[in-house]
């Protein structure tokens, strides 16, 4: 409790505000953006997601009313009262976000003897009531109110009722919905209510829970165990206005390198370079194209991170060499952990330079990871980035084509780290309670740096660990999921939701990294993760392998036809990117963010969107062979059975192993290519457009598919429009050097698929 408004100023965005004790602050970023702050901890935000900070002079005006004061801005009203709560209006008078005045309802502890039955069988149990954390705010919640965004968390896609810690968390067992933890930390919500929509996010990278009405109807909750009470408000006409407004602040996800958007290939357990060889030769035998194959753990040096186990994998260069001749990129897996070990350079630079993390008494740290005793790199320190980042040179070098990051929780076989391990906070000490959950986030940072530094091009790298904002330097993976139907169809909400969460080049595991992969989840699972950004089946050593052709004909078949599907869409995908760096929107989206005024899509979990335009409702059920499509409002029309559909009504649509039911949106203008074994295999010297019956307009990309150029202008922009089955076809912009040979049309029922 903050006591009464004792005075109140304005400085350049800012109304700062004097309470007995403390100042807290409302700031306005933007007429649709404002940052509650009140530093407990600090006086300044240090904020690792947001780099640059928007300091255009915003108008706004504050009064007093009443017993609050207001500040109005544009689009919002937000007042401030006694003991800094606050109730956010849109302009036209309606509330959208209010804090919560009365006390928080825990649950009753439990008893002595109930602990003690409940122990007696193994139940892990805690006495359990809740907590009132140092950093807490109590938000007033609807009945009507839906939860969507917060990264990578399991379950469904809304997740009201439910509650969720951000703890960066290598948990190895099967993820479940009761998760409340995985590898990343987004604290960012998009609440959606009868009266409107808006975002939060709560900008604390210390260990933080979010509990949307699990503890009681009448309000959610956010807090942290230490740091600033520092978030955002996000309003907007609609949902995507909310995304838009986050990754304004927390950057966009950058265009990729074209490549990295085909299909690649990896294992743990690929044992020696003629593994890897004999990986590459069945791609190009059986004609199904692929772009990339990683190298795991297995090809180093003892699990030394920037080293090469020349005994399995050859001479450093070789591999990456050959395969590159046909056609196959290379991305290397790197952990944070380093080896203990006196002979090792990288072991030894950093010791000699104070780089990895100390205990309060100044010892280095040791954990345990893959090479047994190992230390940590403190990522937080700007030095020990560009360290990290040099480190990159020994793989481009070597011809290597991306970076994978893992264990960057960081994971640590030995227990967590003490929360007191020391970290650095760019200038300041810091501790691992407040670093932990950005260290995945400062360690992509570092790789991302060093592979432009080295290459000039995009990089490619791919995390496990992260934190908001990360998406400006990484892609990111969803962990160790499992060969399980229900992690298949875990997939699509956690997907769409890191999509919401600003993380729009995501993927999982195809085909389930644990567990043993069955021929019909394979085929399934590729048909689902077909418009996943990152495209990559990766499984397990121990468990059976799951390559497309290790379970016959039939299922390679069904692989290699999905494959194939990618390859003609990459450049729908590719647009897609172009366009969301400038907008911040996803590739891969959930209904409810462009129809969030039909309730039929507030849960709706097994269909998603594909940009604007393609509708994908995968088979997640084991022996399913038809299923239920909602059709959003307006026409659809199937790609692949070229029958119509009218929205806000449901269908049964065959959907026999072979098939994903797909459709496009009336107006459609699909940009396709040519199927290629990787690539680049040859130029893309034809653009088929495939058009849908309705009125359409669209913007397709060109340019080199590589470095930066693109930013400085360099690129082409075709703008294409139809009506009445006739394209018309413009050009906003040619500077990219290059144009098409041929820009062909198709009818869409002409439109030939898997081909
Ligand atoms: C972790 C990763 C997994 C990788 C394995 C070995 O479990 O999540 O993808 O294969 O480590 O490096």
């Amino acid at each position: 409790m903050l006591g009464e408004i004792r005075d109140y100023q304005v400085d350049g965005n800012k109304v700062c505000f004097s309470f007995g004790e403390r100042e807290a602050f409302v700031e306005v970023l933007r007429e649709d953006i404002v940052n509650i702050f009140v530093p407990y901890e600090c006086n300044e935000h240090r904020s690792k997601a947001i780099e640059v900070r928007p300091d255009e002079k915003v108008v706004f005006e504050v009064a007093e009313a009443g017993d609050a004061v207001t500040i109005c801005t544009e689009k919002l009203i937000v007042k401030v009262y006694n003991d800094f709560y606050i109730d956010i209006y849109k302009k036209d008078g309606t509330l959208l976000c209010a804090d919560y005045r009365g006390a928080r309802r825990m649950r009753p502890l439990l008893s002595e003897k109930s602990l003690a039955v409940l122990k007696a069988e193994g139940h892990e149990v805690s006495a359990g009531s809740g907590t009132e954390y140092k950093v807490q705010a109590v938000k007033v919640m609807d009945a009507n109110e839906k939860f969507y965004g917060l990264g990578d968390k399991t379950g469904f896609l809304n997740k009201r009722d439910y509650e969720f810690e951000n703890w960066n968390t290598d948990n190895p067992q099967a993820h479940t919905e009761d998760f409340r933890a995985l590898y990343k930390s987004i604290p960012f919500f998009i609440t959606l209510k009868d009266t409107g929509v808006y975002g939060i996010f709560f900008d604390n990278t210390y260990h933080s829970y979010m509990n949307f009405g699990k503890e009681c109807r009448d309000y959610y909750y956010f807090g942290a165990e230490n740091g600033n009470l520092d978030y955002y408000f996000f309003s907007g006409e609609k949902m995507a206005d909310v995304v838009s407004g986050y990754t304004y602040l927390t950057g966009t996800t950058p265009l990729p390198q074209f490549w990295t958007l085909g299909y690649q290939q990896s294992r743990w357990g690929y044992d020696s370079a003629a593994v890897i060889r004999d990986v590459a030769k069945k791609y190009r035998e059986y004609e199904i194209p692929c772009d990339t194959i990683h190298l795991d753990i297995d090809y180093m040096e003892g699990y030394r991170v920037f080293t090469w186990n020349e005994k399995d994998y050859g001479k450093p260069g070789k591999l990456i060499n050959e395969i590159k001749d046909a056609g196959f990129k290379t991305v290397c897996i790197i952990d944070p952990g380093v080896k203990v070990d006196e002979n090792y350079d990288v072991y030894r630079e950093g010791i000699e330079n104070g780089y990895f993390a100390k205990t309060p008494e100044g010892d280095v740290y040791v954990n345990a990871v893959w090479p047994g005793d190992a230390v940590y790199p403190d990522f937080g320190n700007p030095k020990v980035r560009t360290w990290w980042a040099g480190k990159q040179n020994y793989l481009m070098d070597m011809g290597v084509d991306g970076v994978w990051n893992d264990m960057n929780e960081p994971a640590s076989f030995h227990g967590e780290l003490p929360a007191d391990v020391v970290f650095t906070d760019e200038d300041l000490q810091s501790t691992h309670a407040a670093m932990h959950n950005v260290y995945g986030h400062n360690m992509a940072k570092a790789t991302y740096e060093g592979i432009k530094a080295a290459s000039g091009k995009r990089p490619f790298v791919i995390t496990r660990a992260c934190y908001a904002g990360s998406q400006k330097y990484t892609t990111a993976w969803t962990g160790d999921n499992q060969s399980l139907w229900s992690h298949l169809q875990m997939a699509i909400p956690q997907l769409c939701n890191l999509g919401l969460s600003g993380m729009s080049f995501v993927g999982t595991d195809i085909g389930g990294f644990g567990a043993d992969c069955t021929p019909e989840l394979l085929c399934r699972w590729i048909e689902l993760a077909v418009f996943s950004p990152l495209f990559r089946n990766h499984s397990s050593n121990g468990c059976i392998y799951q390559e497309p052709w290790q379970f016959g004909k039939e299922v390679m078949d069904i692989n290699r036809k999905f494959i194939k599907l990618r390859y003609q869409l990459l450049p729908y995908l590719y647009d897609l990117f172009f366009e969301g760096e400038k907008t911040g929107l996803p590739v891969m989206r959930p209904l409810v963010l462009h129809y969030e005024k039909d309730p039929e899509v507030w849960n709706l979990n097994d269909e998603f969107l594909v940009g604007e335009n393609l509708l994908a409702a995968p088979v997640v059920m084991q022996g399913a062979t038809r299923r239920m499509v909602y059709f959003p409002v307006g026409t659809w029309y199937g790609l692949f059975d070229k029958k119509e559909y009218q929205g806000g009504r449901y269908y049964m649509v065959e959907a026999p192993l072979d098939t994903c039911p797909i459709f496009a949106k009336e107006g459609t203008i699909l940009p396709v290519y040519e199927v290629m074994q990787y690539v680049g295999e040859r130029p893309y010297d034809v653009l088929k457009l495939v058009v849908y019956p309705g009125e359409g307009h669209y913007v397709h990309y060109q340019d080199n598919g590589t470095d930066f150029a693109y930013r400085e202008g360099y690129y082409n922009a075709y703008e294409f429009e139809s009506r009445d089955g006739k394209l018309t076809i413009g050009m906003r912009k040619d500077a990219y050097g290059k144009t098409y040979k041929e820009i062909e049309t198709v009818d869409w029922h002409d439109a030939k698929w898997f081909a």
